[in-house]
């Protein structure tokens, strides 16, 4: 089939493009390389690329044409520097995202699959002794300053268990990028809804693997740890190092894409679904400090106590409805990811000026 990858340049996209070739399907790259991405001058050297904004409705009609099903990458991620970024945010992911939903329409392209995210569903599940499943606000800033962590029953204070998150659960976006990506399958829904479309999201875990950014604030934590090691620094670990995740390989989740999109056009006319995309295989943030500073060589990590108002404490994915509906299969696993991760080259450059 013939694909629109808008986000193609990007960290996921550039694996997504390559599994789809593997695949012999006809892609097409669309990418602004946003400076907050690519740092600054990033256009030279680029071909077979499509060089525009997804909100440029001209250059989104151009680029859907012939097209049967688009995958939609796009977005500014990470927690940005401040509240400041949040028009760009809501420019690039929610006006982006209508823009091109407007263009496929109007094109008749009836298929999409969105890059969704696990930070939809905010602080993660969570289990009270006494008061079975219950959902935490967000935490105090003074239990964080006080190295009061872990999140407590809303109802009677009592420590509690976190638990596998399942696409049922409710969403509860908790910063500006994680707002912007719950809008982005909002409009998708209503996309489908309207036009009897076809719309997938894979709501991504913590992705990592070759081609992860550089530390930028747009960057996932993996990505710091990693240029840490490489100026032989400790990662520094937030908070104690017990936050709860789901490390999700790249090329795994490029596979999900593959997989979503190739079945996109069969499922019911006007559906919208989401599945989480992670590895099955929960590990704290601690744990991949380590891992990543043992197959770098050191040195050892560093617990810092510091902490980032928007983060949650654990999140975990239970993605057995992508396994079961969609037959994917996680193939690489924590220690051998990471330590090929932990490997030189691991990470892509961004400019000053990124
Ligand atoms: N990396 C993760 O752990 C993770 C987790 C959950 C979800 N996601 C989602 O996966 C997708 C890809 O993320 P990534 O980690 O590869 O990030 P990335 O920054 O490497 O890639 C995103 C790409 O989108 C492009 N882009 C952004 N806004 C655009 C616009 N308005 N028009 C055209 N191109 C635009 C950027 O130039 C960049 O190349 C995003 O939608 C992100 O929200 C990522
Ligand atoms: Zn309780």
């Amino acid at each position: 089939m013939r694909v629109l990858l808008t986000g193609g340049a990007g960290f996921i996209g550039g694996h997504i493009a390559e599994a789809l070739a593997r695949r012999g399907h006809e892609v097409v790259v669309f990418d602004a390389l946003l400076e907050s991405a690519h740092g600054r001058g990033a256009r030279a050297g680029r071909e077979g690329l499509v060089v525009a904004d997804v909100r440029d409705r001209g250059a989104v009609a151009d680029a859907l044409r012939g097209v049967d099903a688009v995958c939609h990458q796009a977005a500014m991620v990470g927690l940005g520097k401040d509240f400041a970024d949040a028009p760009e945010y809501v420019g690039c992911n929610d006006l982006g995202t209508a823009v091109l939903l407007a263009e496929m329409a109007g094109a008749g392209v009836g298929g999409l699959v969105l890059a969704g995210s696990m930070v939809v569903y905010g602080e993660g599940r969570y289990d009270c002794p006494r008061h079975g499943q219950v959902r935490p606000g967000p935490r105090a800033v003074a239990d964080l300053a006080a190295g009061r962590f872990e999140p407590r029953c809303p109802d009677c204070g009592a420590e509690l268990t976190p638990g596998l998150v399942a696409e049922s659960a409710p969403t509860d976006p908790r910063n500006v990028y994680a707002a912007t990506k719950l809008a982005q399958e909002h409009l998708a829904a209503s996309w489908a809804r309207a036009t009897g479309g076809r719309a997938v999201a894979l709501r991504y875990h913590n992705v990592y693997g070759p081609g992860m950014p550089r530390d930028t604030p747009y960057a996932g934590v993996a990505s710091f740890f990693r240029s840490s090691l490489a100026r032989d620094e400790a990662p520094q670990v937030f908070e104690d190092g017990g936050q709860r995740r789901d490390f999700v390989h790249v090329r795994d989740v490029a596979a999900a894409n593959a997989v979503a999109l190739e079945a996109v056009l069969e499922r019911a006319a006007g559906s919208f679904a989401a599945y989480n995309t992670g590895s099955g295989d929960p590990h704290t943030i601690g744990e991949m400090a380590a891992a990543l500073a043992a197959a770098h060589g050191g040195p050892a990590p560093e617990i810092t106590g510091g902490y980032r108002l928007g983060d949650v404490r654990h999140v975990t994915a239970d993605s057995r409805r992508l396994r079961e509906e969609l037959g994917w299969r996680p193939e690489v696993g924590f220690a051998e990811g990471m330590k090929e991760f932990a490997g030189a080259a691991a990470l892509r450059a961004v400019p000053a000026g990124g």
